[in-house]
């Protein structure tokens, strides 16, 4: 990936190049076969499923029912982190397997694909991002979980979208000025909502980035009382139009929690199912993206987090394959910004 830079030195990084959607077709017959072999495969390798909300419905309904999770990324850091298990199999992304790498060296993480990437991971490349650090030796490191291992362990703190605007209001009440990456959307939003002084990586995740303001006050036309749901990866213009901005989680309890009966989304439309399942008779609508049909890069769906499927969690298991491996040195260093993070108690 090549990087240039501009006159305010922070590096312009090329867009990742983005998979088209794979569609794993898997009928019911083979569904039931595979849903068996992983259930006894999990018995016999003492493995539990770790799930983001992005993933496949089938993925996340398997993990809970067999004592797995389904949770946003922080959670998932912290369950792997305190479970038993041997081997966690984590379906998601690639920096979540990471994570639970750098959390549990002892352990086997495995994922059903190592393809899954993350375009706020790629568009954050270790050695640009450790230039950009070293030439601001007077800045704390903040960075989103969506980065390597690499980028990691030359942070001084991880964060997710759970508790980033507490450890920034932390920082500054320690006087600390922030270099924030890679998230540019986020890196605002956490900036408008704290007054932080933070110099921000310019990434951006595919997938909130097509949310478009135009289109989601048109919707809001049409449906005058739904509340607005956003994730903070989203453009500032559409996050202004939120009721309620923050993780999938709080996305989630904000479906259950509140009185309205229609939801305009804008995140992942894999969320939907965690949130049919909180509140079944709520109407959910997914906010619109630039483009439709074959014109949109994501559709509001990661290409990455759709590469899990059960046939390749149920491969992984059987064949130990997708195995996380990560430098146990550069783990190490990974290991404090990361804890960091699992000790914050904002
Ligand atoms: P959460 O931490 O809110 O689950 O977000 C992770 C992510 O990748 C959102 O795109
Ligand atoms: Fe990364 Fe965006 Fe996919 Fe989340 S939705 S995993 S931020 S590319």
């Amino acid at each position: 990936m090549n990087t240039t830079v501009t006159h305010v030195d922070i590096p312009i990084i090329e867009a990742p190049l983005i998979p088209d959607i794979a569609v794993t077709i898997i009928d019911e017959n083979e569904r039931e076969i595979l849903i068996q072999n992983i259930k006894r495969l999990l018995l016999e390798r003492n493995a539990v499923i770790v799930a983001h909300y992005y993933t496949d419905k089938d993925i996340q309904r398997l993990a809970e029912e067999t004592g797995g999770l389904v949770s946003d990324s922080l959670d998932m850091a912290r369950f792997g982190n305190q479970h038993s298990a041997n081997t966690l199999v984590v379906a998601g992304v690639r920096f979540m397997g990471e994570t639970a790498k750098i959390l549990n060296p002892e352990k086997t993480i495995l994922m059903p694909t190592l393809k899954a990437e993350c375009s706020l991971d790629l568009s954050c490349p270790p050695d640009a991002f450790a230039r950009f650090c070293d030439q601001h030796p007077e800045r704390i490191v903040v960075v989103y979980a969506n980065t390597s291992v690499e980028v990691k362990a030359r942070a001084d703190w991880v964060v997710t979208s759970s508790n980033a605007i507490k450890v920034v209001e932390h920082l500054m009440d320690e006087g600390k000025k922030i270099l924030w990456a890679p998230d540019r959307h986020l890196g605002h939003y956490i900036q408008s909502m704290t007054g932080a002084d933070m110099l921000i990586w310019q990434g951006a995740c595919v997938v909130h980035e097509a949310f478009k303001a135009n289109g989601l006050k048109r919707l809001k036309l049409q449906h005058p009382d739904a509340a607005v749901l956003v994730h903070p990866e989203a453009p500032a213009a559409v996050i202004e139009m939120a009721d309620v901005v923050g993780s999938t989680s709080r996305l989630i309890n904000a479906v259950k929690e509140m009185p309205h009966h229609t939801f305009i989304v804008a995140t992942d439309n894999g969320i939907f199912y965690k949130m049919g399942q909180v509140a079944p008779d709520k109407q959910l609508i997914s906010a619109p993206v630039g483009g439709r049909g074959a014109t949109c890069l994501s559709c509001a769906h990661c290409p990455w987090m759709a590469m899990n499927n059960l046939r390749n969690l149920s491969h992984a298991l059987e064949a130990g394959d997708g195995e996380i491996k990560v430098d146990p040195l550069i783990a190490e260093k990974a290991l404090i910004s990361t804890r960091r993070m699992l000790e914050f108690e904002g």
